[in-house]
Parts: C-alpha cells; structure tokens; sequence
C-alpha cells in the first residue's frame, strides 16, 4: 500500500467488519490501477451508525461500503438512493457528492454479474427459479431475478413468514415454500440459489438432492468458504453449471471502486486468486 496526503479514502463498515474481504478486493486495485488511495475498514456499532454515515462528510471519506447489520440504518441516513436500494430499503454503498449522501445498493448487480460470467444471457434460461433463504442477501438476489426478467420464483425458507414476507415486499411471481417441501419446489427448475448460511464453514449442512432439477438448470450458492460447498459438488456430479459465491462478492463492490476512485475494476484470476489465498489462510 503506497498513499499520500493526497489519498482518496474510502472504507468498509460493519459490525464486526475484522473478517471483511473487501479491503483486500480495494486495495488489490488500487495497486493495480496505482492510485493514491485507501480502503480501510470501519468497525461501526449498529447504534452509532447513523451518526458515523453523517460525519462522512465531514471527515472528508470519498465513500464507504456497508456490510451487515447496518444496510438499513445505511439507507435511512442517506439523502438520496437509487431505485434499487430504495426497493430493497437497504444500501451498501454511499458515495460522497457534493456534501450529500448517495446511497446505491450493488448485491444485486454483483450477482447478475457473476451469473453472466459464466453464461452470458442467463436471464432468459432462468425460469422457473428457486431461492432457498429469505434474509437480505435472498432479497437483493430476488430482486436481481426480477430485472433479469424470471418470471416464476419460489422462496423456501425454515422461518414461512419471512418468506411470505419477502414476496409480499417485492410483488410478482413470488412463491413462498415451506422448508419441507424444498426439494418438491425443485421440480424443473432452470436456477437454485442458496442465500443461506447452511454449508458454510461451522454451520450445519444444507441437505438437498438435486434430482429433481431441469437437466439445463444452474446452481448458484452465495456461500464462499469453503468455495466449492456440498451443494456444488453435487450440481457438478450431475453435469450441472455451477457458480460460487466469489463472483458476487468481487462484482458487487466494482461500482464503489468506480464511484470513488475512478476506473471500473476488472474481476479476473488474479484478483480470485488473490482473495482465495486469503479464505484458505483463514481456514487454517
Ligand atoms: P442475510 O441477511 O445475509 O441473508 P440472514 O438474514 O441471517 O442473513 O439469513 C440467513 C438465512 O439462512 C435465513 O433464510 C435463515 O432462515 P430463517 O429465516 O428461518 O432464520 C437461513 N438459515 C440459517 N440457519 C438455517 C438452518 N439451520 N436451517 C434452515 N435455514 C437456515
């Protein structure tokens, strides 16, 4: 890291924000584009968070990205936002303009993104769909479906009113699924997202066979450690497309390193690589 006085600052919050990847996706760019800033994380307690987004200004910070709990408290003390942080009521990136708040929401783009790396016009051969989780990530991902035009989406969740919940919120097709029956809500389906924190490393497994799927469907899991999880390992067995929850994590923060620091960054090996050095060493 090599910065100036002159540096941009821009920075991550969160609470805690110590296991936070983005650091490391900024400041790889900033390298690699040799540009005089910093990104720094920001431990923000959710009961000071509003008052930490409104001395940004002051404080001279180009901009922040927000991760979990402070999306919303992000979205109530911005000045303006744009249609999909306001469809979501949650914001995860704010960038500094002119003295006001603008608050973005990118989870969404991030994963459209990281679908389209993989298979160009996925939007198209995406429906029927069915998303397991209901929480924040299970809202932008929804949402994200929708811009894509998937027109049939089913949300199984453990908690069934979180479910009705998110697609009463979002409207459309939206079916909510009781836990149960989430292998039933597979029947020809063309795209399964787990936005659950299941599989994950110290977390139970997500039990789910597959059979039942379209043979042309792809399987996404928004969960990173370990990168391949069960359920890839099992969508690979099959000869099914599979995409790992990296790519979402790397596109969704390339409109703040724009907004802040000028270049729209390239997510390529290099930077995989770099970030997954890091998830093996935290394993360790
Ligand atoms: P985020 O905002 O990152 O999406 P979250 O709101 O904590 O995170 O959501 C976690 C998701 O994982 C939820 O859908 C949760 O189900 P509930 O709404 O019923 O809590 C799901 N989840 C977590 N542990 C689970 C488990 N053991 N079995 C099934 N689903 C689980």
């Amino acid at each position: 890291m090599n910065f100036t006085g002159a540096a941009i600052v821009a920075g991550i919050s969160g609470w805690p924000v110590k296991h936070s990847r983005s650091p490391r996706i900024h400041n790889f760019w900033l390298k690699k584009y040799k540009i005089n800033g910093v990104y720094v994380p920001f431990p923000v307690e959710p009961s000071r968070a509003l008052e930490a987004f409104r001395a940004l200004p002051a404080l001279g910070i180009t901009g922040l990205n927000v991760t979990v709990p402070n999306k919303e408290k992000a979205y109530q003390a911005m000045d303006e936002v744009d249609p999909m942080a306001k469809r979501l009521k949650a914001v995860n990136t704010i960038t500094v303009r002119n003295g006001l708040l603008y608050g973005t929401n990118t989870d969404a783009f991030g994963f459209q993104e990281a679908l389209r790396e993989k298979l160009p016009k996925w939007g198209a051969k995406a429906s029927p769909a069915v998303v397991l989780g209901a929480g924040g990530a299970a809202r932008s991902i929804v949402a994200a479906l929708q811009e894509e035009g998937v027109s049939d989406i089913s949300i199984v969740n453990r908690t069934t009113q979180r479910a009705a919940a998110l697609c009463k919120d979002l409207g459309g097709r939206l079916t909510p699924v009781v836990w149960n029956n989430r292998e039933k809500a597979l029947q020809d389906a063309k795209l399964l997202v787990n936005t659950t924190t299941l599989g994950m490393n110290g977390q139970p497994a997500l039990s789910i066979d597959l059979a039942a799927l379209h043979p042309d469907a792809m399987v996404c899991d928004i969960v990173y450690t370990p990168i391949e999880t069960l359920l890839l390992a099992q969508a690979r067995e099959r000869g099914i497309l599979g995409v790992d929850g990296l790519g979402m994590l790397l596109h969704q923060a390339r409109p703040g390193f724009k907004a802040w620091f000028g270049p729209d960054p390239e997510v390529d090996e290099t930077l995989r690589d770099h970030v997954l050095a890091d998830l093996l060493i935290a394993r360790e």
